[in-house]
């Protein structure tokens, strides 16, 4: 069901790769609720991905941009705004990358190069989409952000590996720069704790399965799907949550605030 919470409202959204992207999800929810789009992801994933399909699905223009290249940050921007003919009401920060994970370095055996590369693109990248977006003076007053973290920020997962320093990067970030740009713009930004969801980077993390079937018996409400994540961003990017920014908001069935369920009990006595 739409509810018209995005009516008149435009948007960025980064990291649609495929239908099992929770921002391919969060594009088509943003649409149903009256927003106005742009697509983006990096030109390799432009490539492999079938993003078109969603762009026309959403009818939205596609603007290739690398979240590592200011100049393509920059460009993006300027595009998006001669598209809409006016400024950026919301942006979803959907990427997330380790290449330690995707080789499988361990954690304590981690390549620095990989490290470098892999907290730009899922954590510094947030900073620089924020610099361009303010320089440009490019989101509207009250214009909403919102990247995608999980708890392994606060909590160690092993298998995470340096995605759990990235994630508590990006959660940092969200609130540093949430600070200056609610003084200036009052723009606010706001990570979302998302349980563990199956897709192309999710499902990159070793042993994940287990990871979403533990999560799932440790939440009382069950594991949150990438459809119901979407449905928190819409209102987040809605004018219902203005006074919420810098905050990390755990979107999880509850896993977070839970020492332990009857199921995993139930379990560990099998
Ligand atoms: P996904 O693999 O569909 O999305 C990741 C996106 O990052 C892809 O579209 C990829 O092309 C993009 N990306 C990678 N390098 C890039 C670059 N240099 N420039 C621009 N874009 C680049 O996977 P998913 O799960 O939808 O991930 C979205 C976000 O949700 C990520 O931040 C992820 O860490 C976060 N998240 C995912 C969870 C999960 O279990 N799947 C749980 C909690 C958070």
């Amino acid at each position: 069901m739409a509810y018209n919470l995005l009516r008149g409202k435009k948007g960025i959204i980064f990291g649609a790769l495929d239908e099992k992207s929770i921002a391919w999800k969060t594009a088509q929810r943003c649409k149903a609720e009256g927003a106005e789009l742009v697509l983006t992801n990096a030109p390799i994933a432009l490539r492999m991905g079938t993003i078109n399909q969603l762009a026309e699905e959403v009818n939205a223009p596609v603007i290739p941009a690398d979240v590592t290249v200011t100049a393509d940050i920059e460009n993006l921007f300027t595009q998006a705004q001669e598209h809409f003919g006016g400024k950026i009401d919301f942006v979803l920060h959907s990427i997330g990358m380790s290449i330690n994970v995707r080789k499988g370095v361990h954690y304590t055996e981690n390549n620095y190069d990989f490290t470098h590369k892999g907290m730009d693109i899922s954590a510094l990248s947030l900073h620089r989409i924020l610099q361009v977006a303010m320089k440009q003076d490019a989101i509207s007053e009250w214009g909403s952000v919102i990247a995608l973290t999980y708890i392994a920020a606060q909590r160690v997962f092993p298998d995470y590996n340096d995605m759990a320093d990235n994630k508590a990067m990006l959660e940092s970030i969200a609130r540093n720069f949430g600070y200056q740009y609610g003084v200036k713009k009052n723009v606010r930004i706001n990570t979302i704790s998302q349980s563990p969801t199956r897709t192309t980077a999710g499902s990159g993390v070793k042993g994940f399965d287990g990871f979403v079937d533990f999560a799932e018996k440790m939440s009382p409400l069950g594991n949150a799907n990438a459809d119901q994540c979407a449905d928190y961003c819409v209102t987040l990017f809605s004018d219902l949550t203005r006074m919420v920014t810098m905050q990390n908001l755990f979107h999880d069935g509850g896993f977070s605030f839970t020492g332990v369920t009857q199921a995993i009990i139930d379990q560990m006595g099998k």
